[in-house]
């Protein structure tokens, strides 16, 4: 993970830096630094967050018009200072940063230091920077040149900036694995693991590929070369993101304005797309793939963490609208297992960032063995929306708490939307159905709308059990996947240790956990097998646990036997998750804010989780 920033042009390039590095911190919050280059190269570091980085660094020199900045999310090396980036050369002429992992860094390592070079920190970064120094010493060639000729010998992932002594007017910058975007202004360039630093002065950006090398200068364009030496033509894009959607905008925490970004996130997830007057539903980013998935034998839905949960909800619904076999798959477990893949197979690869390491590599994998790979991403031109064949972007716009919460509701907003487009397609689902499910549809964001206004009784519910231990959700058919989530966001952000269970499979082991102190948090909405999950509370009740109920508006048999409630708009069942999961992101939240927690940025998490 790790987030990376570079700048060089004529503005003082220090407070751009640590504004893009706030930006993404998001990425990792382990320890930043940053370096500048005047007539040296001036390294600042520390471990903990850029805010401790700006406190560290108050009444130095940091001017000059050229620098890097990092912070961290640790891998190799614990995160204290010695580890931070920048990593400086032997001969202290190159520095480093770097997002990725180097993999055979241990064999370079022994090897450089046969060849004399000493290591201040246990991290695979510092490996790099001495070898591209040791190419350039014994091969007497350009950074550039030492650059492309280290990377050769790498094995891993990177996003790599480096800064030159004797070339104060030049930055190198390479990728594999690992995302890198640069941005193209007026005599200047910026260099960042996502648009976020860029966008407020350019929107004219160049996405580097794998393998490519940038050698950027200032008064030059920028020259790209792969790393076997081919030249390549920059292609500059515009971006659609824009400032004001990657700021809080008044809310406490970005977690909290995502949260109520839901109404507009869903609508944004299907507009264009959800034609209720015409009856239809329309998917332009895979229209020319629809009789591919249609003849499809199985889909296999792939993705990690949250992207995953929504998963399980597509599954349930492509399997009930069209008929479709379909399993879902953590890609980590994918991508290493050697699963039975072919033609016939079409693989759904869910990721918010689009840039999961776990994620890219299944989605290689499938690939390979000729499936269709499709993605449903959030970030418009990342790794994963670039690597797949075709996709779907969920237009939730830019998610910046840690904790994913609008882009779970429109990656499912986006799987309704598939699994009813497949459904008319096939001729699985009567054109009456398709319509009430099409109307339905539409009135969720109006619903979700409804439900954040919940959020006061929520939060009185949250100051109740805010200091417990240990925590159940519970859920039946499209609720199971709810349960999963609603456990997640708790243990993410709050620390409480939080577990989701099928409300059946509660006998077959957590049942023994309840007692009097343990709360169990019910999605028991009146759909489905409604009157066996009321078993299942009864089962609860019976063992004095506490009941935390997500019910129906008007349902009072739940409410009868629920120590506390949370009222929610009745819907179809099959659309049930994209309402019942905000009342479960809001108690989160509350119990959260109300431990402390850094709710935007809990620890040890990422993210965007750029290695595997
Ligand atoms: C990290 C994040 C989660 C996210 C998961 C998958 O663990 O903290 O919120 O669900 O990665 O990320 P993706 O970007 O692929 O959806």
């Amino acid at each position: 993970m790790c987030g990376i920033v570079a700048y060089i042009g004529p503005r003082d390039a220090y407070p751009l830096l640590m504004k893009g590095l706030h930006r993404l911190e998001y990425r990792g919050y382990d320890s930043a630094g940053v370096c500048l280059l005047n007539d040296d190269l001036r390294v600042f570091k520390c471990k903990g967050k850029v805010s401790d980085l700006e406190d560290f660094v108050a009444g130095s020199d940091v001017s000059g018009n050229i620098g890097m900045a990092h912070t961290r999310w640790a891998t190799h090396g614990e995160p204290n200072t010695i580890n931070a980036h920048p990593h400086l050369s032997q001969n202290k002429t190159l520095a480093i940063i770097h997002n990725g992992i180097i993999e055979n860094y241990t064999v370079l390592r022994s090897e450089l230091k046969n060849r004399g070079y000493t290591f201040t920190s246990d991290t695979d970064t510092e490996v790099l920077v001495h070898l591209i120094e040791d190419i350039m010493i014994n091969e007497h060639v350009s950074v550039e040149e030492a650059v492309r000729v280290a990377l050769n010998e790498v094995i891993g992932a990177y996003a790599i900036v480096i800064l030159a002594k004797d070339f104060p007017d030049k930055i190198i910058a390479a990728r594999k694995g690992s995302p890198m975007v640069i941005g193209v202004g007026k005599d200047e360039f910026f260099i960042a693991s996502d648009a976020t630093p860029i966008i407020e002065y350019t929107n004219n950006v160049v996405y580097l590929n794998d393998e490519e090398i940038a050698i950027i200068e200032r008064d030059h364009e920028i020259q790209i070369r792969t790393i076997l030496n081919q030249k390549q033509t920059p292609y500059i894009e515009k971006l659609a993101m824009s400032l004001g959607e990657i700021e809080k905008g008044g809310f406490d925490h970005f977690m909290l304005k995502e949260i109520y970004e839901q109404p507009h996130s869903i609508y944004d997830s299907m507009r264009g797309r959800l034609h209720v007057d015409q009856g239809i539903v329309t998917l332009g980013g895979i229209r020319d793939w629809e009789q591919k998935i249609l003849n499809a034998k199985r889909i296999i839905i792939t993705a990690c963490g949250t992207s995953w949960h929504a998963g399980l909800v597509g599954e349930y619904l492509i399997e009930d609208f069209a008929r479709i076999p379909v399993e879902v798959e953590y890609s980590s477990e994918f991508r290493y297992r050697n699963p039975v893949l072919g033609e016939d197979d079409v693989v759904i690869a869910i990721s918010q960032s689009g840039e999961t390491a776990d994620t890219l590599a299944a989605i290689e994998l499938a690939k390979s063995k000729g499936a269709t790979v499709l993605g449903i991403c959030n970030v418009v031109g990342s790794s994963i929306a670039r690597a797949t064949h075709a996709g779907i972007y969920t237009h939730a716009g830019p998610e910046i708490g840690v904790a994913s919460t609008k882009a779970f509701t429109a990656q499912v907003a986006v799987l309704t939307l598939l699994g009813l487009l497949l459904a008319q397609k096939k001729g699985t689902i009567s054109q009456t159905e398709f319509q009430k499910i099409l109307i339905e549809l539409d009135r969720i964001p109006a619903k979700v709308q409804q439900i954040l206004e919940l959020s006061q009784k929520i939060k009185d519910i949250a100051t109740i059990y805010k200091d417990v231990k240990n925590s159940l959700y519970l859920g039946r058919g499209y609720n199971f996947p709810v349960a999963l989530e609603g456990a997640l966001k708790l243990k993410e952000i709050s620390y409480i240790h939080a577990e989701g269970y099928p409300a059946a499979e509660m006998k077959h082991g957590p049942i023994a956990l309840i007692d009097e102190l343990m709360p169990v948090v019910f999605i028991a909405t009146r759909r489905g097998i409604y009157e066996k999950v009321i078993t299942n509370i009864e089962e609860v009740k019976a063992r004095k646990g506490r009941i935390i109920a997500i019910v129906t508006e008007g349902d009072e048999t739940v409410k009868a036997l629920a120590d506390h409630w949370i009222e929610i708009p009745d819907t179809l069942e099959a659309l049930i998750p994209l309402l019942a999961t905000i009342p479960l992101q809001l108690l989160s939240y509350h119990i959260a804010v109300m431990l402390n927690r850094n709710v935007d940025q809990p620890r040890n998490l990422a993210k965007s989780v750029t290695v595997e």
